[in-house]
């Protein structure tokens, strides 16, 4: 198993390129599932869980062809199978939003539950009732949900009881085939559902909305091939952004969207970064400053996202004054604090542990860190950029589900970090 050694104390100052959004593409190769010609996906990080993605439409017998650049075709008509098997669902959850593509195409599905994970219970309850109100036929048995329709799924109004990105993108595509018009309302507004949405319009859907609350759907009876690059990942771009920002350093990171960032921008304003944008790039510059501790509440989209509030949790350790950070999104998203408190940091828990008060110390130290979940992860790589000292971040596989290359990118901005096996420690 691999670890990232990080010696601390390095001021990060560079350029980098945003990779693909992880968020979008993983969808996109589900949505894939609906056409009846072959899709190509270009822009795709290469990541962990679009690997898992990739098996799990070999596993279902749906060719696959990839090129050097991480361009990918996948043809659905060669489909065999249609049950997405436990193995692989419990290893990413994304891989269940295939039930609702299988079930509109070939009118049948059987995906394992994807159960809990370690930031909290996650249900599917939405996606489900969402293909119930579909027409759906759904049952459940050895922990595996079974859909069925007879003939195509149906338009219908679905109200969703909680804004949920999967969830809305689950019926989203499924609603692309069905027979007459659904609505769906009190949808997400993230940008990978507007991203995801304009795929499914070029495969010749009729998605209008995407991006605000209702999402109308007119259903078609197919769809065709395209080709369509997926968005800058903005986890990733805002990851590095922070990361710079705690070292005090500098960072311009091209094709990236500055819009998608707003909040997160506008935080580490804050935080007393100066930021330059321009429509593809972003540019942070703390002139050396040391960052000040910023408040927020993680909330849907175009909220603070809850994907980066363990990074700027890392920064808040070593920042001055005091910021107080509200999760709002999952149950059990806190778990970086007892590490960066190992490592010196002085965070407070209140409020049931859904608010976290992190008073800024001078320094931190270097440990031995791990997480079970990869935003936690990455955060404790920042901690370990800025602490004193040498860092080992343990269970790294999971920063390597969502961070294309990170420690050849943290290199070029001047970190001392290194991937190191087990057996060379
Ligand atoms: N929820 C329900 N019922 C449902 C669906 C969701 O109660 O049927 C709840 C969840 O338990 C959670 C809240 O609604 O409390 C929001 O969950 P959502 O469905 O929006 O999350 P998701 O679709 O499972 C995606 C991203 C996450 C990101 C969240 C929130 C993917 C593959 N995952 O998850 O990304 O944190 O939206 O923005 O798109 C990550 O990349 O590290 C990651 C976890």
């Amino acid at each position: 198993m691999d670890r990232l050694l990080i010696k601390g104390g390095t001021v990060l100052e560079g350029e980098l390129r945003a990779s693909g959004a992880k968020n979008s593409a993983l969808k996109m190769f589900a949505a894939a599932l609906l056409a009846d010609e072959p899709v190509t996906v270009c822009n795709v990080p290469h990541l962990r869980d679009i690997t898992t993605m990739i098996e799990l439409l070999a596993s279902l017998g749906v060719d696959v062809v990839i090129d050097e650049k991480m361009s990918i075709e996948i043809h659905a008509n060669t489909i065999q199978r249609f049950t997405a098997p436990y193995e692989l669902v419990k290893t990413m959850r994304a891989s269940f939003n295939v039930l609702g593509p299988l079930l509109a195409h070939y009118g049948r599905a059987e995906v394992s539950l994807p159960g809990g994970c370690a930031i909290g219970p996650r249900p599917v309850d939405q996606h489900l009732r969402g293909l119930e109100a579909l027409g759906a036929k759904i049952e459940m048995t050895d922990g595996y949900v079974k859909a069925t329709v007879k003939g195509r799924l149906q338009g219908a109004r679905v109200l969703f009881g909680c804004r949920t990105v999967g969830g809305t993108e689950h019926i989203m595509m499924a609603a692309t085939l069905a027979e007459g018009t659904t609505l769906l309302e009190n949808c997400a507004r993230e940008p990978e559902v507007v991203d995801l949405a304009n795929f499914l319009n070029k495969m010749g859907a009729d998605v209008q909305g995407a991006g605000t609350e209702t999402i109308t759907i007119h259903g078609v009876e197919s769809l065709k091939g395209c080709s369509h690059r997926v968005i800058a990942d903005r986890v990733e771009s805002g990851t590095y952004l922070i990361a710079a920002a705690a070292t005090r350093g500098r960072v311009k990171i091209r094709e990236a969207n500055p819009a998608h960032l707003r909040v997160v921008i506008e935080k580490l304003r804050e935080a007393g970064a100066k930021i330059t944008l321009t429509d593809d790039a972003i540019e942070l510059d703390m002139e050396g400053r040391r960052p000040c501790a910023v408040s927020l509440v993680t909330a849907p989209y175009p909220a603070f996202p809850t994907d980066l509030q363990a990074q700027i949790m890392a920064m808040n350790c070593v920042a001055e004054g005091t910021g107080i950070i509200k999760e709002t999104i999952f149950e059990n998203r806190f778990m970086h604090v007892h590490e960066m408190n190992r490592m010196g940091a002085n965070i407070q828990l209140e409020a049931n542990n859904t608010i976290a008060v992190v008073e800024g110390v001078e320094s931190i130290f270097g440990a031995p860190v791990m997480a079970n979940d990869l935003r936690a992860s990455v955060s404790l790589v920042i901690a370990g950029l800025v602490a004193q000292g040498d860092t080992v971040v343990d269970r790294i596989y999971h920063i390597d589900r969502g961070y294309e290359q990170v420690e050849e990118k943290l290199q070029n901005l001047g970190a001392d970090i290194r991937r190191v096996a087990m057996e060379q420690m």
